[in-house]
This record gives C-alpha cells, structure tokens and sequence, in this order.
C-alpha cells in the first residue's frame, strides 16, 4: 500500500501541483476517490445537506461527523482524510475545541481538520496545532456563518472586506494551519492571498489562481439538485443513472424476469 499523505505532505505542494480535493461521506466513495489519487478528502460538514437532506449546516452533531468520518478512513488508503469540525464545536474556547478535535483523530480515524473562521477563532488553531493537530482554515463564505454573512453571497467585494479577508489569511497562517480553503471570494483575491501566502490556498468558487481545488462530490456527480452554485461543474448524472437503473430492477421483478436460474439456488 502506498504512503498516507500527511498534512506536511499537502502544505509542500504550493508551487509544484496542483491540491485536489473533494468531499466524502461513506466508505464506498471515499475508497473509489482514493484510487483515483486525489491528494486530500474533506469529511465536510456538507454532510448535513448533501447527503441527511438538512436545510443547512447548523444541526449536524459531533455524533454525526465522527460516524461518517470513521466510514471514509476505513475506505482511504492514500488521501490525507480532512474532518470538518461542526458549528458549535469548538467556537467556546481552545478547551472545547481540544476535547472535539481529539475525537476526531481518536475516534474518527482523521488526521487533520478544518475549521472555519478567522481572527476569532485564533487561540482554539494554536492550541490544536501545537498539541499536534494538523488545521486547514476557511476564510470567505463559511456556511456556518450563513446568518451573519446575509446567505450565500460572494465574500470580499469591497475592498475594505478584502483587506479584512487578507489580514485574516495571513493571521491562520502564522497560527499554524497548513492549508487555507477560499470559498467564494472574487478570483482577483483569492489570487493575492495565495500569492501573500506560503502554504496552499484550496479554492470553492475561488477562481483559477488557488493552489488547489475542493467541490463537494455530491454536486459534481448529479446526485445533489436541490441547488447548483454558479462555480460547481457537473462531471455526471448518477441520480439520473441510479433511477435508470431501479426502474430496470422494479421492471424486471414485476415481469418475473429476476430473479433467474443464475441468481437462485
Ligand atoms: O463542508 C464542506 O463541504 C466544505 C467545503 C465546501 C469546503 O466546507
């Protein structure tokens, strides 16, 4: 078996690869991105909509996320595996977010997370980082902020909100994390940071110039269609597929064709 990529791993491919990267929730498709050599799977907290058909972020547990993080390190070889600490994990202080964090590596089989936040949440990344827990930080629209931010909305128009944005970058960056993941933000900024920066920036709906790229694999496969934001490209139809195929199966039942000889005993 090849090596597991670390999060070291990931922070030196600034500047000779791109980082690619998608979401996972189950052992099945982790195990099938994994063979396809991505460099990294976020366990996101996408989770809630994208596959438990929640309206938004908010309500997803620690439970939740350690369930489903345990199915994608059971199914990854390869890719470094990203847990996506949920609201309310670890916003109280370094103290809840060091007993949360540790779960998920304990439990979740994880080995690093994501956190999304900027200057507020400083003091929880260095605690994490130092008690040697790799962080991915998460600037521009941050989902669990969807109240404050007004919804979705592209993040760092006016330049006083980029200035914001690029301060907050450089400050996840001197806290430790290895990775910076920009979500929707205007491509022009994204560039600057990732320019500013010497570790990877992984862009969502961040233009071209990020060291790396994430969608959530949901969307990229047609098996999310509740809404498609402007910056997700579809690769396949497998809700179209899957419903092709059931309504084979349901067919084939009801005509007596299945079961076969081939298929009894
Ligand atoms: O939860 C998630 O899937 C994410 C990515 C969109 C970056 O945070």
């Amino acid at each position: 078996m090849s090596k597991k990529n670390t999060a070291q791993d990931i922070k030196k491919l600034k500047g000779t690869k791109p980082v690619v990267m998608l979401t996972a929730y189950d052992f099945p498709t982790a195990s099938i991105l994994d063979a396809s050599g991505l460099d990294a799977l976020l366990v996101g907290d996408s989770l809630a909509m994208s596959v438990l058909g929640r309206e938004d972020t908010l309500s997803l547990t620690m439970e939740e996320m350690l369930h489903h993080c345990r199915a994608v390190s059971a199914g990854t070889g390869r890719a470094l595996v990203v847990g996506d600490m949920p609201f309310m994990s670890y916003e109280a202080g370094p103290a809840q977010a060091m007993e949360n964090a540790g779960r998920f590596f304990k439990e979740g089989g994880v080995r690093a997370l994501k956190l999304e936040g900027g200057l507020a949440i400083l003091p929880q990344i260095k605690t994490l980082v130092e008690a040697g827990m790799p962080v991915m930080g998460h600037l521009g629209l941050t989902p669990q902020r969807l109240a404050e931010l007004g919804g979705y909305k592209v993040q760092g128009r006016d330049p006083q909100k980029a200035e914001m944005l690029l301060q907050e970058a450089r400050a996840l960056e001197g806290a430790g994390c290895f990775a910076l993941v920009l979500e929707c933000i205007p491509a022009d900024l994204a560039k600057r940071i990732t320019e500013t920066l010497s570790i990877p920036t992984i862009g969502i709906g961040a233009g071209p110039y990020c060291d790396g790229q994430i969608l959530v694999l949901h969307d990229i496969i047609g098996l999310f269609d509740r809404f498609t934001p402007k910056f997700v490209k579809r690769y396949a139809d497998l809700g179209q597929e899957i419903g092709r195929a059931v309504s084979e199966y349901k067919a084939d039942v009801e005509a007596g064709r299945f079961p076969g000889p081939e298929h009894s005993f």
